[in-house]
């Protein structure tokens, strides 16, 4: 599989989890999707990372997205190894971890990143939109467990150009003002940002973020 690129569909697949067997594209269904993978099971920062994303599940649903962890590890590793992030992390991991024991999985998606691990896979995320196209992807090196917080800003700035035609500019976070997309014209501007906009340059205008 050649490496994905942003708009390409997110290859689908039907994988053995430590919740049973998910149908990657069936699951995800109208949702918003991450898809992250982690090198190996009962490992340090692996551990942090997972029970992270627990904590963050009330955040992931809030804005309908749903999360699957991967690793090239089997189902009752991942059942064990759920024990101990509950306990260390003091969370409930209530999310699927993929067992992609033959790699068909982490292959799909490019995981596995030879000249750095040929046997398992780098720190991954795929996030997908309600059309299951790609539209973020970041690799991290196993040694750097990943900011979830980023993933969230993200997918928050995702869903205002999706739904609020609205980008976010540098360091954007929840909150500060946005950029009106160039393919909106002036003309349309007074009935889609009723909040105002100042228009620094023709091509730089900005908004107070729409959904707030
Ligand atoms: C970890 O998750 O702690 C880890 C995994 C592989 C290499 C380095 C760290």
């Amino acid at each position: 599989m050649a490496t994905l690129r942003l708009g390409d569909i997110a290859p689908d697949f039907t994988a053995q989890t430590s919740i049973g067997e998910l149908k990657f594209h069936e699951w995800l269904g109208d949702n918003w999707g991450i898809l992250f993978s982690h090198p190996a099971d009962y490992t340090p920062v692996c551990t942090t990372e997972l029970g992270t994303v627990a904590k963050y599940s009330e955040e992931f649903a809030n804005r309908n997205v749903k999360v699957a962890a991967l690793s090239v590890d089997g189902v009752e590793s991942h059942k064990g190894w759920i024990v101990d992030i509950n306990e260390t992390q003091e969370t409930t991991v209530n999310f699927p971890i993929i067992a992609d024991e033959n790699k068909r999985v982490a292959e799909l998606y490019d995981m596995i990143h030879p000249n750095a691990d040929n046997q398992l896979t780098v720190r991954s995320v795929f996030i997908i939109g309600p059309d299951k196209k790609v539209k973020l992807t970041i690799t991290y090196p196993a040694s750097t467990g990943r900011n979830f917080d980023e993933l969230l800003r993200v997918i928050d700035s995702l869903q205002l150009t999706a739904y609020h035609k609205v980008a976010t500019p540098a360091n954007w976070n929840q909150g500060d003002d946005c950029v009106i997309v160039p393919a909106v014209t002036n003309e349309q501007i007074p009935e889609l940002f009723p909040k105002g906009h100042t228009e620094i340059k023709p091509y730089l205008r900005v908004t107070p973020q729409p959904n707030v």
